[in-house]
């Protein structure tokens, strides 16, 4: 049977959440929610399904309702999640909400304790690495491939430059606050070097913003350079900005993990996946020579491409009954990326220092999983 799931907040975001599930075979679209009317019904009527303008009333309307994706927004793109998510987990739906989690970390901790208390799913669209080659590399390193992480670099950010700039002028703008681009955006390349690398120990960063914003009164710190030590050996690397720059090797999203066997890079997100082996191979004259580097190009260039096969990943779980604690990309992971979050901005706020990002709530399923 098909999860029966319905979307709140019909924004592009919530559109592309709708468009999968109306979609994809594993599950069926029967409602959208906005608080905007206008949104709401052009919404419904574009998939052929009921609007609501609540989700309490769309809830309590809709028994069937099994599954619900909170794609609303608000300040630093995240503030607008926790209620509708707790109240979607109060009437014990499975909820699969957008990222960042939450824009303050104490929401976040509470909507994560809720729902492990109660033993409820929650899931975050953390999308970056639901892709074919992060899958890939994903399958190398489980296999062994790749040994012991060395070190990661992750690079990422729109693409901009001065030429491009366009100050936010309006003080509500949910892009204004100082932490707008942290809190709405690493919560995306930390969930990827924690997927590859583990839980993180240490952070220590730096923040900046470019000539034209401090010109322009914009006190958004466009500009982020990440240290981090991790829980199972290995250091790594997070650079971002926002639009401030042009990236070189790797595009707006490149990815390199290099490991004591091996090292794998990710270009472009979804594009390119390049291996280098490190175990010598015999060459034509039988000299022992390291292989060419083997490079998988997938032609895919939308990033777009993530978000079904994260909703599908999601829907997988859901219909195979995994455990509410394992379910892929869930609402603990998603805080263990706002818990480095939060020990960058306290790193920033100390001049660089060495911060200790808060331990995460346990879980229970198995004796290694507990933090
Ligand atoms: N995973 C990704 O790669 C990715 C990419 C971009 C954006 N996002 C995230 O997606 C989310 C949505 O982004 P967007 O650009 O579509 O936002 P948006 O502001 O365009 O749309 C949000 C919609 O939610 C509605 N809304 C707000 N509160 C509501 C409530 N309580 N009940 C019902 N509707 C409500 C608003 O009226 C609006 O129509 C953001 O959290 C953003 O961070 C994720």
């Amino acid at each position: 049977m098909p999860i029966k799931a319905a979307v709140v907040g019909m924004g592009g975001i919530g559109y592309t959440h709708a468009k999968v599930y109306a979609t994809d075979p594993l599950a069926e679209l029967i409602a959208v929610c906005d608080i905007n009317r206008e949104k709401a019904d052009k919404a419904a009527e574009d998939f052929g399904v009921k609007a609501y303008y609540s989700q309490k009333e769309m809830i309590e309307d809709l028994p069937d309702l099994e599954a619900v994706s909170i794609c609303t927004s608000g300040l630093e793109n995240g503030s607008f999640h926790f209620e509708p998510a707790m109240e979607a987990l109060s009437y014990g739906k499975k909820v699969l909400c957008e990222k960042p989690l939450c824009a303050d970390i104490r929401d976040a901790r509470e909507l994560v304790g809720y729902a492990l208390k109660n033993r409820l799913y929650l899931g975050c669209d953390l999308n970056h690495y639901f892709t074919e080659i992060a899958a890939k590399a994903k399958g190398w390193q489980t296999a062994g491939e790749i040994g012991e992480t060395v070190y990661c670099l992750h690079k990422v950010g729109p693409e901009g430059s001065d030429y491009n700039y366009r100050s936010t002028p309006d003080p509500r703008s949910r892009w204004m606050p100082p932490y707008s681009h942290c809190k709405a955006f690493l919560t995306h390349p930390f969930s990827v070097m924690r997927y590859f690398c583990g839980d993180i120990t240490h952070v220590q960063a730096f923040l900046d913003r470019p000539g034209v914003r401090r010109t322009a009164g914009d006190p958004m710190l466009s500009i982020n350079s990440v240290n981090c030590k991790f829980a199972n050996g290995g250091v790594g690397v997070l650079i971002s900005q926002r639009g401030d720059a042009r990236f070189g090797l790797g595009g707006w999203w490149s990815y390199e993990h290099c490991g004591t066997k091996g090292t794998f890079c990710i270009e472009n997100c979804v594009e390119q996946l390049t291996y280098w082996r490190g175990k010598k191979v015999p060459d034509a004259e039988g000299r022992e020579v390291l292989p060419p580097p083997e490079v998988i190009n997938t032609g895919i260039k939308d990033f777009g491409a993530t978000f079904p096969v994260r909703i599908h990943a999601w829907l997988e779980d859901l219909t195979n009954n995994v455990s509410y604690e394992f379910v892929r990309a869930s609402g603990r992971d998603a805080l263990a990326t706002l818990e480095y979050i939060e020990a960058v901005i306290q790193s920033y706020e100390n001049g660089g220092a060495l911060v200790r990002p808060n331990p995460l709530p346990p879980i229970h399923g198995t004796p290694e999983y507990i933090h």
